[in-house]
């Protein structure tokens, strides 16, 4: 993803004991930030979650993607509810506290480590997010609490050699880690590798990590989706690939799958309400 002047920005890094201070490298946001001609997903995404970050044409878009798939709007919150039920598991079962949030979206209410640090108050969370929508917003974000600590990078997910680089300035990566990687992997169509992606994140984590993913299915309401990607697509600048259950169960190859698996991500450690959402959930541990 080459272009590393002017792309990567880490920014107001609050380090465990120390008062933070906002260091911002290269952080200029393109123009393409504010292009209000060109639906953009986090902006849409943050529409269909009741939020005011949005244009005409990004809502635009969202409607018409509502009135082929009506479920978006249950599903966008079904899918922040399973960051919360995660983020949760995570800390409070699993004994994380250190967390790399990739594709993280606009801010939104319970962003990663304010759940976390509810919980364990040292939480360290590094945000991701090639867009530099969300970096325009990314101060939000980094509200850490006084023992934890946040930073923002703009990188794009294939370039994990960066990300990992640059995390590395707050995570401790000798010790465990949980990636979240929650509505990102369909925007790493398959000529990309994704699955390679994942695996050198992972590589790149000691044993006890964790890799948390969302991903929209292409086998459950399988016509409807297919009509509501080709309606996406038609107008997104990053198209979006959807997976089937095999596909995205890849992406834990080498992991072992924590109860109740991969599953549609309402139903991840949650009562089923009957909804049939079409959307996959799961976190694995690496052994
Ligand atoms: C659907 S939102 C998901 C937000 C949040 N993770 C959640 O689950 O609520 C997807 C986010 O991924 C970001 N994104 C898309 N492609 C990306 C890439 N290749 N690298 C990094 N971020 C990406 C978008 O900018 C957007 O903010």
């Amino acid at each position: 993803m080459g272009d590393a002047a002017g792309k990567v920005a880490v920014m107001s890094v609050k380090r465990i004991g120390t008062e933070p201070g906002p260091e911002m490298r290269s952080a200029a946001p393109g123009h393409e930030a504010f292009d209000r001609n060109v639906p953009h997903i986090a902006r849409m995404y943050d529409y269909w979650l009741g939020g005011k970050d949005n244009y005409a044409v990004d809502r635009a878009v969202a409607d018409q993607i509502a009135a082929i798939f009506p479920d978006i709007l249950v599903g966008v919150r079904a899918q922040r509810a399973f960051l919360g039920r995660v983020v949760r598991y995570l800390a409070a079962e699993a004994g994380i506290w250190q967390f790399l949030d990739i594709g993280t979206g606009l801010p939104s209410a319970d962003n990663t480590h304010e759940v976390a640090q509810r919980i364990v108050p040292q939480s360290r969370v590094v945000y991701v997010d090639n867009s530099p929508v969300v970096l325009a917003h990314a101060r939000a974000l980094l509200g850490s609490g006084p023992q934890g600590a946040t930073a923002f990078i703009q990188a794009d997910l294939r370039d994990t050699g960066r990300i990992l680089a640059e995390a590395a300035r707050i995570l401790d990566l000798s010790q465990p880690v949980a990636v979240l990687l929650l509505g990102v992997l369909p925007f790493i169509p398959d000529d990309d590798d994704p699955a390679t992606i994942v695996a050198r994140l992972m590589a790149a984590a000691p044993p006890g990590s964790y890799l948390a993913v969302a991903h929209p299915a292409s086998d459950i309401a399988a016509e409807q989706m297919a009509r509501t990607v080709r309606r996406f697509n038609l107008q997104a600048r990053d198209p979006v690939t959807v997976r089937t259950y095999a596909e995205v169960a890849r992406f834990f190859d080498g992991l072992d799958l924590v109860e109740p698996g991969l599953v549609q991500l309402h139903r991840w450690r949650a009562e089923s309400d009957g909804l049939e959402l079409p959307n996959y959930g799961g976190v694995g541990r690496k052994p």
